[in-house]
Parts: C-alpha cells; structure tokens; sequence
C-alpha cells in the first residue's frame, strides 16, 4: 500500500539495475554523453545512494555528501529543456525493463519528471 516507500516497494536490486541500464543509455546518448564524464562507475554509484534517499529509503548520499543542493550541483553543466526531455526519456527506458506495476511505476515516472524539469538552467543554443 502508499504506507510502504517507493523504495520499499522497488526494492535495493531493482533500483540498481535502473540506475546501471540508465546510465548504459546516457553513455550511447549523442546529446547527453558529452556533459557526462566517460567513466561513470562514481556517477552511477552516487545516483543509487540519491535515489534511494528521494524514493523514501535511507540517506544514504547526504550520509556520505552532505545536503544534496542538486540544482546547485548540476549549475556547471549546461541543462536545456531538450536535455532534460533526453534523460528522462533514458530513466523510463530503463525502468521500463523492469517488471514494475501500476501505479508504482507512474508515481516514479513523476517524481523524476518533476526534478528533471526544475534541474533546466540553460535556453536551448540558438
Ligand atoms: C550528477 C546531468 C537530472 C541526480 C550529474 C552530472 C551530470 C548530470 C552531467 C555530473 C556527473 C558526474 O560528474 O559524475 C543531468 C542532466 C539532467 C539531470 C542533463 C537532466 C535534467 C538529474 C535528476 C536527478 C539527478 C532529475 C535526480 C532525480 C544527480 C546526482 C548526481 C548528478 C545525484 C551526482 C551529484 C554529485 O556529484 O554528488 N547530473 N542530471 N540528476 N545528478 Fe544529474
């Protein structure tokens, strides 16, 4: 039911394999690739630890690096609408091979959306 966390719901080994096969896409994407270091074992790393605390689960990334600030972290690189539209289209594909219902899914699929959108810091290049 609602009582249990996103978290608890999906579940550490499912949450992980998200992550890897999302950061796969973003790795193979021509727009999102080039913002993105290339080794990507830290980056994947600390996204488990930030997701499972934004999904309800323990802190696990404030325990290691304190406040999450994400719109501050991400404010060196260049984050258009369109790019934000890519990394969200990456994570749906990635959760989407998972087997997870309704309305767990969705409710996922919002959360991230939201901070996807308020993560945008640049127009688009003219
Ligand atoms: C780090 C891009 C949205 C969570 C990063 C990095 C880039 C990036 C380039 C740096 C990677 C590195 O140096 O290791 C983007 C783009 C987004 C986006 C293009 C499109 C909107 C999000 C969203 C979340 C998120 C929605 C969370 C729900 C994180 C976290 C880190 C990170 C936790 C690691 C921060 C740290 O270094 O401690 N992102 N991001 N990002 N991003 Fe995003």
């Amino acid at each position: 039911t609602s009582e249990q966390s996103i978290y608890e719901r999906i579940g550490e080994n499912q949450l992980s394999s998200i992550v890897d096969r999302f950061y796969h896409y973003v790795s193979n994407h021509p727009e999102l690739a080039p913002i993105f270091p290339d080794d990507l074992t830290e980056t994947a790393r600390k996204q488990k630890q930030f997701l499972t605390q934004f999904f309800g689960g323990p802190p696990l990334y404030s325990q290691e690096h304190g406040h999450p600030m994400l719109r501050a972290r991400h404010m060196p690189f260049q984050i258009t609408p369109t790019r934000a539209k890519r990394w969200i289209e990456c994570m749906i594909r990635a959760i989407d091979e998972e087997p997870i219902g309704e309305p767990l899914r969705t409710e996922m699929i919002e959360r991230l959306q939201f901070t996807a959108n308020h993560m945008v810091n640049s127009s688009e290049p003219s």
